[in-house]
């Protein structure tokens, strides 16, 4: 996959397979990846690319909303 100037999200970013979904686009050239927690305090990235980010999936606060849609005429 080709994720040089990607943006990329990552839940579960702290551990595991997510850390390592954060490590490789940020090999890879992405410009920014943001990086999500149950708490943010447990992302210890050090790249400035990385967004930390609460996200706790059974908790719909902290999910974040998709942007509005634009109209077809895009206005
Ligand atoms: N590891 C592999 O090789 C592999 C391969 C294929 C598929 N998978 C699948 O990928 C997933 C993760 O695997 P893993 O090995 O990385 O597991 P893991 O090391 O146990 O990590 C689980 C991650 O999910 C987060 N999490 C759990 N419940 C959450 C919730 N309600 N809201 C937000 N985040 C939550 C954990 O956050 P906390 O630190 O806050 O608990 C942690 O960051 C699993 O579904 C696994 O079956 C893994």
């Amino acid at each position: 996959m080709n994720t040089a100037d990607q943006i990329a999200l990552v839940t579960g970013a702290n551990r595991g397979i997510g850390r390592q979904f954060v490590l490789e686009p940020l090999d890879r050239g992405a410009s920014k990846v943001y990086a999500t927690a149950r708490r943010p305090e447990s992302l210890d990235f050090t790249d400035s690319r990385v967004v930390p980010c609460r996200c706790a999936s059974t908790c719909s606060t902290t999910i974040p909303s998709p942007p509005p849609r634009r109209p077809p005429n895009g206005t």
